[in-house]
């Protein structure tokens, strides 16, 4: 570290003059540098303090420092850094008292929109010692209990408003003796506890500190939920390191004290989490928080409590764009925007509208080991190599076969670097800091995604799943993601958990799902090729209520075809790139096809007509 420290100084030396011709990026580079190694250094220092510091003790450290501050706007409400402190003491004194087989080290898992009581009640656990797991509130029966069961949980605490959910799986729950409490001031199945009376009677003082005495880095502090390349969502386990890690994304990108931060990203997801909420906390700033993302809703809030920072996912900007335009639209106080996937057009077009606002581009994944920042706001990618990120994150682009599905090798069975603008397969090497902790119970999920032999005999890499280009000029460009993973409305639809679905309906002899591109919309909307049994006929309704008891409403399919056999290619494996290619137009495709239609609550035969009136953007998907 020295030698590196010395080698930046003597290059400070140079005189800039040179430097800007022949290395036009030194200063944004070097500024980036120099961010890097602060950020190293606080955490250096804050993994060195006994006892240990979690982003709990950041939470309290900011309770302490200035309590009155708001923390929390929603709605009408407003908490302060001490009411969320003490809100949160209540839970934890609640759960200690009435569920007293809840030990420290054991997991929660808790089934709530976003809403204050989601932040308190994950600080409340944090505090007794707990790991909490994130269920995404849209989940429903199936994929609910399967959710539930690989974080190990023993108890669920769910919003008043799922109750009924919960009651579905309730059966299966109470086999496995789960507590079960619902944050209502009644509950009338037997088996589940109004948590609200409970929670009222609980004095509000600080838990004492040998309730997490056992905790530590390795711990893990929650599990998110992400829909990898295959099967049904997966946990991943964030363990207490991470979390702290997770302090600077924010703090990196130049938010500030000051900074009023609109968070309407799911909770349960990393964005909202991870980056919004425990960026947050590193800042000591007050975060607006709403249900859930609302186009129209969006600047009216933004004005409303003066926010200066928004976050957004690449569709939030679309959605933006496609309102109304108005006379106040640059009326505002934002000048910040930071997330991820924003194509350069949609990009260009919000700036003219909105005003003059920052955008801070990166890339990450909830349970990945590398990630980028486009910090020189070169259009269009999302990060730069830079020398010292590329030592302390040893990562590479390898040569991908997507026909295979698989990286390409060489003789001697090692793979191959991808030369500079070409696209490659991102795979960044395992290590003590730049660790991949994996799925929670699912070890063969977990080895799926470390690749071996990668550039020597023996080493192992975290696979990204994403494809990545490095031009020449050191820039680094997303390209695309490998396998059986689409994204729809900002959230990643995993083909085989739909594929799963479709085939539990009794005529279904078949399913092969895959995204598709429709005009004038980000991402690909859900698409599934059927075959049915012999002698059966495929029944629109029973399909749809099927799917609407099963599946989110953005992973149900929304076109389904009607094939006499679902293609294979040589390794039996579905072939998708020819089906994704013919799409969903009735004049190309000569089998049936079905469109998913919300107020028929029906799969209605797909016409011409319907299919130009979605081309042309009436229809709305
Ligand atoms: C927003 O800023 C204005 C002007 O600085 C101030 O009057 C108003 O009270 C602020 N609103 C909130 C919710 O902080
Ligand atoms: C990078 O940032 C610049 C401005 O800061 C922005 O114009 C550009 O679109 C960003 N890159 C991407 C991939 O969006």
């Amino acid at each position: 570290m020295y030698l590196l420290v010395s080698i930046f100084f003597t290059s400070l030396a140079l005189t800039p003059l040179l430097l800007k011709t022949i290395y036009p990026y030194f200063w944004k580079d070097a500024v980036y540098f120099v961010d890097l190694l602060r950020i190293l250094l606080k955490y250096i220092l804050r993994r060195r303090r006994t006892p240990l510091f979690m982003v709990l003790d950041r939470f309290l450290e900011q309770s302490v420092a200035h309590p009155d501050r708001a923390f929390i706007l929603f709605e009408n409400e407003n908490y302060s850094y001490r009411d969320t402190d003490r809100r949160s003491n209540k839970i934890a004194n609640a759960l200690q008292k009435h569920c007293s087989g809840l030990r420290a080290g054991d997991t929660v898992a808790l089934f709530m929109g976003n809403e204050p009581a989601f932040i308190f009640t994950w600080l409340a656990l944090a505090k007794r010692g707990c790991a909490v797991a994130f269920l995404n509130h849209n989940i429903r029966s199936r994929s609910l209990l399967h959710c539930f069961n690989c974080c190990g949980a023993k108890v669920l605490i769910a919003a008043a408003e799922l109750q009924e959910a919960v009651k579905e799986v309730l059966p299966s729950l109470r086999e496995q003796g789960v507590c079960v409490y619902v944050m209502a001031k009644q509950c009338d199945s037997p088996g589940m506890m109004a948590f609200s009376d409970l929670l009222e009677d609980a004095p509000d003082t600080p838990r004492p500190l040998s309730d997490r005495s056992g905790v530590t880095f390795r711990s893990p502090a929650v599990y998110i939920y992400t829909s990898g390349t295959t099967g049904l969502p997966k946990a991943a386990v964030v363990n207490q390191n991470r979390l702290l890690t997770a302090l600077a994304v924010l703090d990196s990108t130049g938010v500030t004290p000051g900074d009023v931060i609109y968070l309407n990203l799911p909770l349960y997801h990393t964005a909202g989490f991870l980056v919004g909420l425990i960026g947050s906390i590193e800042t000591g700033s007050t975060v607006v928080l709403r249900r859930k993302f609302s186009a129209s809703q969006f600047w009216d809030d933004c004005r409303k409590y003066n926010v200066t920072v928004i976050q957004y996912i690449g569709e939030i900007m679309r959605y933006l764009c496609n309102t109304p335009k108005r006379d106040d639209d640059k009326d505002h106080q934002v000048r910040l925007a930071i997330g991820n996937g924003v194509r350069a057009e949609i990009w260009k077009e919000f700036l003219d509208r909105f005003g003059n606002i920052q955008v801070r581009e990166f890339y990450a994944s909830t349970e990945g080991n590398v990630g980028f920042v486009n910090y020189t706001g070169k259009i269009g990618a999302i990060g730069r190599v830079n020398f010292l990120h590329r030592t302390l994150f040893p990562y590479v682009l390898i040569k991908y076969n997507t026909e295979r599905d698989e990286p390409i090798r060489d003789t001697s069975g090692l793979c191959v670097e991808s030369p500079r603008g070409e696209t490659g397969l991102l795979v960044s090497k395992i290590t003590d800091i730049a660790p991949f902790v994996g799925y929670a119970k699912n070890s063969q999920q977990t080895e799926k995604k470390k690749l071996r032999d990668v550039l020597r005999k023996g080493d192992v890499y975290f696979n990204s799943g994403d494809l990545m280009k490095i031009d020449h000029d050191n820039f680094i460009y997303f390209q695309d993601r490998v396998g059986d993973t689409f994204r729809w409305k900002g959230e990643n639809v995993a083909t085989t958990e739909v594929t799963d679905t479709l085939t539990l309906i009794d005529f279904v002899q078949e399913a092969n799902v895959y995204g598709v591109q429709v005009p004038g919309n980000e991402g690909r909307i859900g698409m599934a090729a059927i075959t049915v049994k012999e002698g059966q006929h495929f029944d629109g309704t029973k399909t749809f209520s099927h799917v609407a008891s099963n599946l989110p409403a953005y992973a149900r399919p929304r076109f389904i075809r009607i094939q006499n056999a679902v293609e294979v290619t040589s390794t039996f494996k579905q072939m998708k790139m020819k089906l994704v290619e013919e799409g969903f137009d009735p004049a190309c495709v000569t089998d049936p096809l079905y469109i998913l239609q919300d107020r028929e609550q029906s799969y209605m035969l797909l016409t011409g007509q319907v299919y130009s009136s979605i081309v042309s953007g009436n229809f709305k998907l």
